[in-house]
């Protein structure tokens, strides 16, 4: 069985959605914890709701990101993960994390990666002209929202549209294919070797698969 921690920081949309999938028995894996890095984070409710142990370490108890970082990683640790599912988990994670994490960590952006790395995607997608956007989920490395993608969903981007109503029609395909991932994972479908992303033993390429 596969143990799985979920890092949150906010709304924990994702989380629910792994929940969800949890609760029909289809995530594959049993997620033993639901960290956040934020005590308000409405995440941590849902994880109450679901009877999912929750932890909070708080980034402003650490004098630097090392110090957080470390503390996080023993409560993280404490659980004996197979699996790492950052869900919308809004901090950089130093190196020394992410090596330790290293093929068993998992991140969803809100964008087609590599386009739109960092914050306000959905604004930068507009501003683009783009026609359309969407979400990945990829390995995490030591390169921020740069590791190995494993599956992308993409959306229309309609004239006038503003941020907000983009970012709710990229939450529905990321609602699909974060759980669908996390299942993969768990079924030892999807591997990441050498800094690529396997599925079903054929390297993905680089917007995963298709
Ligand atoms: C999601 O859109 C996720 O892709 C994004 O934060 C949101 C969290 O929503 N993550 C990032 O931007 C990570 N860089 P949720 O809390 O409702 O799942």
């Amino acid at each position: 069985m596969t143990r799985i921690v979920v890092l949150i920081s906010g709304n924990g949309s994702n989380l629910q959605a792994l929940l969800d999938q949890s609760d029909a028995n289809q995530l594959g894996g049993q997620i033993m914890a639901v960290i956040s890095n934020k005590a308000d984070a409405y995440g941590l409710e849902r994880a109450h709701a679901a009877g999912i142990a929750t932890a909070v370490v708080s980034n402003q108890d650490y004098a630097d990101r090392e110090s957080f970082d470390a503390a996080l990683m023993q409560v993280i640790d404490g659980y004996q993960p197979n699996l790492v599912v950052l869900a919308g988990f809004m901090r950089i994670l130093t190196p020394t994390l992410v090596r330790h994490y290293r093929g068993r960590m998992l991140n969803i952006h809100p964008s087609l990666l590599p386009r739109y790395q960092g914050l306000h995607t959905h604004q930068k997608a507009i501003d683009a002209g783009d026609k359309e956007h969407g979400c990945s989920v990829h390995f995490v490395t030591e390169e921020l929202d740069g590791g190995p993608v494993i599956l992308q969903a993409r959306v229309p981007i309609f004239a006038g549209d503003t941020a907000s109503e983009v970012a709710e029609r990229v939450l529905v395909q990321e609602h699909a294919i974060y759980p669908l991932t996390v299942r993969w994972f768990c079924d030892g479908r999807v591997v990441m070797q050498q800094g690529n992303a396997y599925l079903d033993g054929a390297l993905l390429p680089p917007h995963g698969y298709a």
